[in-house]
């Protein structure tokens, strides 16, 4: 999310909540799914939005997205050197990108938001190393998501992770977010900051952790259309997003990779050299 409009309160849910929730979060990983399969140099942004709306429409669920904010599309979908919020397009997606989809729905009055990185095909090293790189620092910061520990926890595991150790750009002018019955509640959650630093973590506060990580410099723009975030040194940038749930020992990943990395993995046209 940007920095602005969000409900500036913490709501934890209760047992109940989290399993709709969970679902929520799972009819995305279930679209992001359906990407996975779909995905071909060739085809466009645009058809990858119809895919995603008509599938969370069959499923009774509403793309959060659109109109969120006057935001256009169902999805974004941010290819190379856009960072997020990307407006799906005609453009064809070629070998050689990366493609960051990220995707919400309202179930039964409940969020589901997140989003994954898929490379089409032949990319640079550096880039498989980026879009691996940010995939694991997500899961550092999801590894601080328990009880008793401060957001600033999650922000220094990610940033450690990708600025310190590889001394990628960690984006500012974007953060992850609480999520519950609206897409962004409290807290925000920067993937950036001091160990012990931010709002202490309750049991079943519900989170959106999302890096959003340059293979350069840290610095981004915001195109005319007010949405498309770019990198301003033309590098490329990759977004991976879970929602996950605080718990006392071990958080609770309500979004599913295991489903989209299995497609992703049985579609020739992707590139899983760097997990698999
Ligand atoms: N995951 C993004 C966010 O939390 C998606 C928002 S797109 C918007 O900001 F269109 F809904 F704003
Ligand atoms: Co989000």
């Amino acid at each position: 999310m940007s920095r602005r409009n969000n409900v500036n309160m913490m709501y934890a849910k209760t047992e109940q909540e989290i399993e709709i929730m969970k679902k929520a979060a799972l009819l995305v990983s279930k679209t992001l799914t359906e990407v996975a399969t779909f995905l071909k140099p060739g085809i466009t942004t645009l058809q990858i939005d119809k895919l995603c709306f008509e599938f969370v429409q069959d499923h009774k669920a509403i793309p959060s997205f659109l109109n969120y904010h006057g935001y256009p599309y169902s999805v974004c979908a941010s290819v190379n050197d856009v960072v997020v919020h990307g407006f799906p397009n005609h453009q064809p997606i070629k070998d050689g990108d990366i493609v960051s989809i990220d995707m919400g729905v309202i179930l039964n009055g409940w969020h589901g938001d997140h989003a994954y990185t898929f490379i089409m095909g032949d990319v640079a090293p550096e880039i498989l190393q980026l879009v691996k790189i940010t995939k694991e620092s997500l899961y550092k910061g999801i590894e601080k998501a328990i009880v008793g520990n401060r957001v600033g926890d999650i922000s220094f595991a990610i940033q450690e992770h990708t600025e310190k150790k590889m001394g990628y750009g960690v984006v500012r002018e974007l953060v992850g977010h609480g999520l519950g019955r609206s897409l962004h509640e409290d807290p925000q959650v920067p993937n950036y900051g001091k160990r012990g630093n931010g709002p202490k973590l309750k049991e079943n506060l519900v989170l959106a952790i999302e890096p959003m990580i340059n293979l350069g410099s840290k610095d981004v723009y915001t195109e005319k259309d007010g949405w498309t975030v770019k990198t301003k040194d033309g590098k490329v940038s990759v977004h991976f997003e879970h929602d996950v749930c605080v718990k006392k020992d071990k958080p609770l990943i309500l979004s599913d990779y295991s489903i989209i990395e299995a497609a992703e993995k049985k579609n020739i046209n992707l590139n899983t050299s760097y997990y698999s």
